[in-house]
């Protein structure tokens, strides 16, 4: 505050530069939030063009906000079946639905799991489509030695206060290993500023503000151990609720590909466990209720029956998980979990 300067600031250079050595790639640019840096990354890397109505592939699986994104950016957002162990895009099914229309594929890496990116980007590259990480959910997982944040054209992720990495209020940001794509999105941020209109640029107002920024600064220094701390609370659930009998837990691509944003499991009789645990004051909640192919905002008369995604949606259940969870706490919904199932 003494600083004086309380948007795009220092602060905001500096975490942006830590947040882009962090992922491993050239840059970053900071916005106002996830669904910003989704849409302006859309936008600033060509792949949405305004009133073109250029189709986006992405996961029925996931928060509004991804698809809300593509709408934003001008786009119109495509949905494509998941997998069912990883509940993330599946390859096969996202080359079923491309058309003369596609432009992207935006893959989720959902709950914290990447998506398969080696995949994916292999369809992406062989009909020529740009790709976008939606890395919301996912700060610091690792795929074939990379980060989230580094396996695409570009990413984007949410700093909203329940994530990983969580700002004291919105925030977001883009990473990309393309210099002028960072720097088309911090032109498009500063809509109203004059490079920008004066050069017939339609930006938007999406700013990061210093306050945000400091503190992302210092809670960046503690993500590694609270990813560490998510997956150690992950193997308790993993180690004890293995014999669970209906019991389906989440699986991870591999050892970091996951940072457990959420540990989802499957139950077939997914509302009676939710019942059982909140009556022994336990708190589960479902991430998400509905499924976006599904929503009136997002339907499109060509869009088709998503079987995969629509078996999983009436089974999961999101069971608490966070850093400062005691191991005691992850024992008790574990035994709470079994008896119902015993
Ligand atoms: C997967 C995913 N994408 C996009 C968003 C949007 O981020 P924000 O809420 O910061 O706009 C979120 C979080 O809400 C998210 O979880």
């Amino acid at each position: 505050m003494a600083g004086g300067v309380f948007i795009l600031g220092r602060e905001v250079e500096a975490f942006e530069e830590e947040w882009a050595r962090f992922c491993g790639v050239r840059g970053a640019a900071g916005v106002n939030s996830g669904t910003d840096a989704l849409s302006l990354a859309l936008i600033a890397s060509g792949a949405v063009r305004q009133r073109r109505q250029d189709e986006v592939i992405t996961s029925p699986l996931t928060t509004a906000y991804t698809a809300l994104a593509i709408l934003n950016a001008g786009g119109v957002p495509v949905f494509a079946d998941i997998d069912p162990q990883t509940y993330t895009l599946d390859a096969s099914a996202v080359e079923r639905v491309i058309t003369p229309r596609t432009r992207a594929i935006m893959p989720v890496h959902l709950y914290g799991q990447m998506a398969d990116m080696p995949s994916l980007c292999e369809v992406a590259a062989r009909h020529g489509l740009t790709v976008i990480e939606d890395a919301a959910q996912a700060h610091g997982a690792r795929i074939e030695g990379k980060r989230a944040g580094a396996l695409a054209h570009a990413a984007a992720f949410s700093f909203y206060p329940t994530k990983n990495l969580g700002a004291c209020g919105d925030g977001g940001a883009v990473t990309s290993d393309d210099v002028a794509l960072i720097e088309c999105v911090k032109t498009l941020r500063q809509g109203g500023h004059a490079p920008a209109f004066l050069a017939g640029v339609e930006g938007r107002n999406s700013r990061l503000d210093e306050m945000q920024a400091a503190l992302l600064r210092v809670k960046l220094q503690y993500l590694e151990k609270w990813n560490e701390r998510r997956r150690s609370l992950a193997r308790i659930y993993d180690e004890t609720l293995r014999h669970g009998r209906a019991l389906q837990l989440p699986s991870a691509r591999a050892p970091q590909s996951h940072v457990y944003h959420l540990y989802v499991a499957q139950h077939p009789r997914r509302d009676r466990l939710r019942s059982h645990l909140a009556a022994h004051g336990i708190e589960t909640l479902i991430h998400y209720p509905f499924l976006l192919h599904q929503q009136r905002l997002f339907q499109r008369p060509e869009q088709g029956a998503l079987p995969v995604a629509e078996d999983v949606a009436g089974k999961i259940i999101s069971l608490p998980l966070h850093p400062y969870l005691t191991e005691e706490e992850a024992r008790e919904v574990a035994d709470k979990i079994l008896h119902f199932e015993s």
